[in-house]
C-alpha cells in the first residue's frame, strides 16, 4: 500500500509504490510574487519543500527521488537569481547533510555541477563521497542538467569507445545507453511530477521518462508538502501501466 515503508531489498516490494519518482520543482517565483516577496524568498521556501519531499518519499518507501533543482537553461536567468540559488545550495548542503546521512540517504547528482562556484562544486563532491554507501534511499539532484546535453555526452562516450575499436555499433542496446546516462544504476523512472500548472518537460529526463507516469499539479512548489506527495503516490497506485500490452 502506498505510504507504508517497503521491506528491504530481500523482501517482496509493493508494485504500487514507485521505485523512482522525479519532480520538476516549479513555481517558486510565482509563489513569491503572489506575496509581494523577492523571487529568492520563493526559492528559500522551495528548498524547504524539497526537504519535506525527501522525508515523505523515504517514509513512503520510494527508493529514489530525483529533484530538478537547476536546468542547463536556467543560466539564462539574471546573475542575482543564480547567486541566490547557488547560495541556497551551499546553505542546504551544510544544513541538511548530517541529517540525510544519518537517515541513510545517498546523494547523487545529474548534470555537470562543476559549472557552479568551485566551493559549491567541491561541497557537492564531498557530500556524494560521504553518502555513497548509504542504502535506504537515493536522492538525485539535477544541477546544471539538461536531457539533451546528457544524451550528447552519452553519445560521445559511446562514440569514443567505437573510435577506440572497443565497441561495435551493433552492440549498442538500450541497456548500454542507460549505462552511460547520468542516471546509470538508478531504478527505472516510474513517476514524474511537475508542479505550478505548467505542462512541459523543460528538457528533463527525456530518455528516462519514456514510460513514466506523469502527474501535473497546479500547486506551486513551495506549497508542496508531504500530503501532496502522498496524493501523487496514491494517484500512481491507481494507474494501470500497460507498456503497450493489454
Ligand atoms: C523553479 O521555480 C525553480 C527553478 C527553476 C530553479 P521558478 O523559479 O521557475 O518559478 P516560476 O516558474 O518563475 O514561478
Ligand atoms: C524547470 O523549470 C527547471 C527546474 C525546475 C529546475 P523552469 O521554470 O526553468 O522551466 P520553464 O522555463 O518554465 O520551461
Ligand atoms: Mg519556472
Amino acid at each position: 500500500m502506498a505510504g507504508k515503508p517497503q521491506p528491504d531489498a530481500a523482501g517482496p516490494r509493493d508494485p504500487r509504490v514507485p521505485r523512482h519518482v522525479a519532480i520538476i520543482m516549479d513555481g517558486n517565483g510565482r509563489w513569491a510574487k503572489a506575496r509581494g516577496l523577492p523571487r529568492g524568498a520563493g526559492h528559500k521556501q522551495g528548498a524547504e519543500a524539497a526537504r519535506r519531499a525527501v522525508r515523505a518519499a523515504g517514509e513512503a518507501g520510494v527508493e529514489c527521488l530525483t529533484l530538478y533543482a537547476f536546468s542547463s537553461e536556467n543560466w539564462r536567468r539574471p546573475e542575482e537569481e543564480i547567486n541566490d540559488l547557488t547560495g541556497l545550495l551551499r546553505f542546504y548542503i551544510q544544513k541538511e547533510l548530517d541529517g540525510f546521512h544519518k537517515e541513510g540517504v545517498r546523494l547523487r547528482v545529474l548534470g555537470d555541477h562543476n559549472a557552479f562556484a568551485p566551493d559549491v562544486a567541491r561541497m557537492v563532491d564531498k557530500a556524494i563521497e560521504r553518502t555513497r554507501d548509504n542504502g535506504r534511499m537515493t536522492v538525485a539532484v539535477a544541477l546544471n542538467y539538461g536531457a539533451r546535453g546528457e544524451l550528447v555526452r552519452a553519445m560521445r562516450t559511446l562514440g569514443g569507445r567505437i573510435a577506440a575499436g572497443a565497441l561495435a555499433p551493433d552492440a549498442i542496446d538500450e541497456a548500454m545507453v542507460d549505462s552511460v546516462l547520468d542516471t546509470s544504476g538508478l531504478p527505472p523512472l516510474d513517476l514524474l511530477i511537475r508542479t505550478s500548472g505548467e505542462y512541459r518537460l523543460s528538457n528533463f529526463l527525456l530518455w528516462q521518462a519514456a514510460y513514466a507516469e506523469l502527474i501535473f499539479t497546479d500547486t506551486l512548489w513551495p506549497d508542496f508538502g508531504a500530503d501532496q506527495l502522498r496524493a501523487a503516490l496514491d494517484e500512481y497506485a491507481r494507474r494501470e501501466r500497460r507498456y503497450g500490452g493489454l
